[in-house]
C-alpha cells in the first residue's frame, strides 16, 4: 500500500463509521446544523461559483439563520473546478467539519465526483447548479434543485419545427449535459419532422467556436442549436455575430444557458430575438420574483440573477423545509425530509420528485427583447410541471 493510497482508504474506512454514527439518533443534539458549499469559486466556471453562494447567502438573511432549533451555518469551499479537488473538501467538510449536507456543485464532473462520499458518509447531497440528467443516479442520496439538460432540450425541440426551423445543426460542450442536451434536442426535433444536418461538440475548457461556426455556415441550416455552460454563451454569440451567420439568415436558439441572465446584457444587440427554453429568467414576471430580483441585485453590487442562482437560493429553502420536516435530524431523516417538497420559487412552483430525487418545473419559451434599456429573456410560452425526460419510466 502506497502511502497515498492508505491515506484514501483510511478516510474512506472513517466515511463509512460516520455514516453509521450519523445514522444514530443523538446526532441531532448538536445546536449547530452545517451546510458544506463546494463550488468553484475561481477558474473558468467562477461565475456560477459567485451567483449560487450569493443566492444562499440572500435566502439566509431574508429567512434567519435558525431552523428547527438549530443554528444554520454556511461553510463555503471553492473547488476551482476540479473534481479531485472537489472530492477531497466533501470528505474534509464531512469528517471534520460535521456537515449536514453537501451542496453546490457547478459543473457535472464535480458533483459525480463527490456522489460517493454522499453514499459512503449517508450525507444528503444536494445539487444546485449541475444539469446532467444522470447525477441523480450516482447515489441514493443525491438530490436537485437546478434542472436538467434534457428538460429544456424536449421544450425548444417541440417549439422550433412549429416555427418555420426544420434544419438544424447541433453544437454543444463536449461532456455530460451537452451529451445530454444534443441526444434530447435531435430524438425530440427528429419526432417532429426536423432534421439534425450536423452534431458539433466543442471542448469544455477555452473553446475556440471558429472552425465550427465556419461549418455551421457551409451547412447553410435554418438555425443553430446550442448548449454552452452558464458563462460561455457571450464568446458563442459575439464569434456567430461577427462572422454574419444571423444575416446569411441561420437563426439561434438554445437552452437559456446560452442567454444566461449573468452575461446577457452585454450581448449586445446581436442577442435579440434569440428563442431558448429554460425554467428561468430574471424578467419571470411575479411578485416573488421581481422581491427576489431587486433583493439580490441589492445585496450583490448590481449583479442580476442567473438560472445559478435560483438554484442556490431555492437550495437552501428546500434544506430549511427539510430540516424542519425531520425535526433537526441528518442523514436518513433529512433525505426523507428532502423528498415530494414542494414550494413556490421565483421561478414558479418547485417539486423535488419523491422518486427520482429530481427537480420538476416549469420550461418557458423565452425571446431575448430589450425591455426599459436592457437586454432580458421575455417569456412568451410555458410547459408547466416538467419532469426529466432523461429518467427511465418506472
Ligand atoms: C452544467 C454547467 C453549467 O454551467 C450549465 O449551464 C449547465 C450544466 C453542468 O456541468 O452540469
Amino acid at each position: 500500500m502506497t502511502a497515498n493510497t492508505r491515506r484514501t482508504w483510511i478516510s474512506w474506512a472513517a466515511l463509512a463509521a460516520l455514516g453509521a454514527t450519523l445514522a444514530q439518533p443523538g446526532w441531532a443534539q448538536d445546536s449547530t446544523f452545517k451546510v458544506g458549499l463546494i463550488l468553484p469559486m475561481t477558474g473558468q466556471q467562477a461565475s456560477t461559483g459567485r451567483q449560487v453562494e450569493a443566492a444562499a447567502r440572500l435566502y439566509i438573511a431574508q429567512h434567519g439563520d435558525t431552523v428547527a432549533g438549530k443554528k444554520i451555518e454556511l461553510i463555503v469551499k471553492d473547488d476551482t473546478g476540479l473534481p479531485d479537488v472537489s472530492r477531497r473538501l466533501a470528505q474534509e467538510l464531512v469528517i471534520k467539519d460535521k456537515v449536514g449536507v453537501l451542496a453546490g456543485f457547478g459543473l457535472t464532473p464535480l458533483a459525480l465526483a463527490v456522489a460517493p462520499v454522499a453514499t459512503q458518509s449517508k450525507t444528503p447531497l444536494l445539487v444546485m447548479a449541475a444539469a446532467t440528467s444522470s447525477i441523480t443516479e450516482a447515489s441514493p442520496y443525491v438530490l436537485r434543485t437546478s434542472f436538467t439538460l434534457p428538460q429544456a432540450a424536449v421544450v425548444i425541440a417541440d417549439w422550433a419545427p412549429k416555427n418555420g426551423i426544420k434544419k438544424v445543426v447541433s453544437l454543444v460542450s463536449d461532456y455530460g449535459p451537452g451529451v445530454d442536451a444534443e441526444k434530447f434536442f435531435s430524438e425530440q426535433f427528429k419526432k417532429n419532422g426536423g432534421e439534425v444536418v450536423e452534431s458539433l461538440r466543442v471542448p469544455l475548457r477555452n473553446p475556440d467556436f471558429a472552425p465550427f461556426l465556419q461549418k455551421v455556415r457551409d451547412a447553410k441550416p435554418d438555425a443553430l442549436f446550442v448548449f454552452v455552460p452558464s458563462g460561455a454563451g457571450a464568446a458563442i454569440m459575439k464569434q456567430f455575430v461577427e462572422r454574419g451567420m444571423d444575416k446569411a439568415g441561420i437563426k439561434l436558439i438554445g437552452t437559456g444557458d446560452l442567454t444566461d441572465d449573468d452575461q446577457l446584457n452585454d450581448m449586445g444587440d446581436g442577442a435579440l430575438g434569440v428563442v431558448t427554453a429554460h425554467h428561468y429568467s430574471a424578467y419571470h414576471p411575479s411578485d416573488l420574483n421581481r422581491q427576489f430580483v431587486e433583493a439580490f441585485k441589492k445585496a450583490n453590487n448590481n449583479l442580476r440573477p442567473n438560472f445559478m442562482a435560483v438554484g442556490g437560493y431555492d437550495g437552501m429553502h428546500a434544506i430549511y423545509e427539510a430540516l424542519k420536516a425531520s425535526k433537526g435530524e441528518g442523514s436518513d431523516a433529512l433525505l426523507k425530509g428532502f423528498k415530494g417538497l414542494s414550494f413556490e420559487s421565483p421561478r414558479g412552483t418547485v417539486t423535488i420528485d419523491p422518486e427520482t430525487r429530481d427537480v420538476v418545473h416549469d420550461v418557458y419559451l423565452r425571446k431575448v427583447e430589450r425591455k426599459d434599456g436592457q437586454l432580458y429573456n421575455v417569456e412568451f410560452d410555458v410547459v408547466k410541471a416538467v419532469k426529466d425526460p432523461g429518467k427511465a419510466p418506472k
